[in-house]
């Protein structure tokens, strides 16, 4: 995985384990069938995630967006939730962390991806509707969550901007179908599209995160043109099984498979760049709402070094050995500040150091410790944890989530399970139709109950 002449990105697989994952060798063998369907899905329109072809257009609209509309705006309220907000808070988390510090003047994205009534309160409250840019993201067009609080932002503009509200809204939604298109055409709204096929968590590089991120100012065409590196070469019609075994994103899935086949039912994702560890929370939902099916999959577990060797970490080391781990670091991070000289002789290691020594310690400590505790590990080293990276990132993890998910036999880009849980809360809240949902809701709250005191 290198690109570039100054960069070099690594995956580590020195402590993979392969010795104790038998499947990985049958699994490597299919690398001309993954191709294969590679191939056929691609020529079929249906992985625009990994061929991209919205991306020229894109690019275009982004490079008029981020001198002319976006730069009117101080404030960017993004409405949406799970791969229609994670992707965009990864990248404002990683690339633009002055939000999170004292002393913040730039712009601001506020990301409403929960139904909290007092958190929307308080940001319609406390933003400038005249600086305030809203950005509903939703592929549906219907997701309760984004446009349950699509009504109220919008009756909060059209209280405040009765005269141009509809200049403050940008709304990315499926070309032709769903509320949110219907809005926009009933209303003449600003729209981007979201390209047939391409479904939400595997969205992050296209308009759902690189609108964010030309808001913010970020490096969106250094995401752009790690991302192609990487996804490119899979969308090459002249792929073949050798190609494929070559991929790093095969590679991955071979190792993912090969560890669900032998009992690592956990997979950790340990980032050791501290802004990035919005990162691990994308790549869980990837994984999980990508994986998760047919009893089979595994569990993604989000962490962040060094903060979680003090929470979680010792269930790595020590609880049930069923886990693998995805460890994301850096070849260099920032220097940080020189330690005093006057430190108690306790701490005297750390004397002509710099603050920014004691992660790179505590990553290579942790990397071993779980190494040595047999939990199989692959190691993501970044040369510079730049644009490029991320998007190189981001496609390689994609891509190899989607493969995984076809090694297995299941459908890695859909998600019917979480299907009923949405079905029985509009039953709840008195949509028409839905008698069964409704009979077992009534079931459900009010027969045979064990409930107790605390
Ligand atoms: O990854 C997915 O497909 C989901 O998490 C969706 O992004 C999420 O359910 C929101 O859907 P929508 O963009 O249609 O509002």
């Amino acid at each position: 995985m290198t690109a570039g002449s100054k960069r070099q990105d690594i995956l580590d697989w020195t402590n993979a384990s392969w010795e104790r994952l038998p499947a990985s060798a049958a699994l490597r063998q299919r690398a001309g069938e993954m191709a294969e369907k590679l191939a056929g899905e691609i020529k079929a329109g249906k992985l625009p995630f990994l061929a991209t072809p919205f991306m020229a257009a894109l690019e275009k609209d982004l490079a008029e967006l981020e001198s002319g509309f976006l730069a009117r705006f101080e404030h960017m309220l993004l409405l949406g939730i799970g791969g229609s907000a994670l992707g965009a808070r990864a990248l404002q988390k990683a690339f633009a962390p002055g939000q999170d510090l004292p002393g913040h003047t730039g712009k601001s994205i506020w990301i409403m991806d929960n139904v909290d009534a007092a958190v929307l309160e308080a940001h319609l409250d406390r933003l400038p509707a005249g600086k305030t840019l809203v950005y509903v993201v939703s592929k549906s067009g219907d997701t309760i969550e984004t446009i349950g609080q699509y009504f109220l932002v919008k009756a909060w503009l059209k209280k405040a901007l009765p005269q141009n509200w509809k200049d403050h809204l940008l709304l990315n939604t499926d070309e032709k179908k769903g509320y949110l298109r219907e809005e926009a055409t009933t209303f003449g709204i600003r729209t981007l599209p979201v390209p047939d096929n391409l479904g939400g968590r595997y969205s992050a590089i296209s308009a759902v995160g690189l609108v964010p991120a030309a808001f913010l100012g970020l490096d969106w065409r250094g995401l752009v043109r790690g991302f192609q590196a990487v996804a490119a070469p899979l969308a090459d019609p002249k792929l073949d099984a050798a190609g494929l075994a070559a991929h790093p994103s095969f590679e991955f899935a071979v190792w993912g498979k090969a560890l669900m086949d032998a009992g690592y039912l956990e997979l950790i994702t340990f980032f050791y760049i501290p802004a990035w560890s919005s990162f691990a929370d994308w790549f869980a939902q990837l994984w999980a709402e990508s994986l998760g099916k047919d009893g089979m999959g595994s569990q993604p577990i989000p962490t962040v070094g060094a903060t979680d060797q003090h929470s979680v970490n010792q269930m790595f080391l020590d609880g049930p050995r069923n886990k693998a781990c995805l460890f994301v670091e850096r070849a260099t991070g920032p220097e940080g500040l020189p330690f005093p000289t006057d430190m108690p002789a306790i701490f005297d290691y750390l004397q002509g150091k710099r603050f920014g020594e004691l992660l790179p310690a505590e990553a290579l400590g942790t990397r071993m410790g779980l190494t040595q505790s047999q939990v199989p590990l692959v190691a993501l080293r970044l040369g510079v944890d730049d644009a490029v990276a991320a998007g190189k990132m981001m496609a390689l993890l994609g891509a190899a989530t989607l493969l995984t998910g076809w090694l297995m036999g299941i459908n890695p880009v859909d998600q019917p399970a979480v299907e009923l849980g949405k079905r029985l809360a509009k039953a709840r809240l008195g949509a028409s139709g839905l008698a069964e949902e409704k009979a077992q809701l009534s079931a459900f709250t009010t027969g045979g109950r064990d409930e107790r005191g605390v």
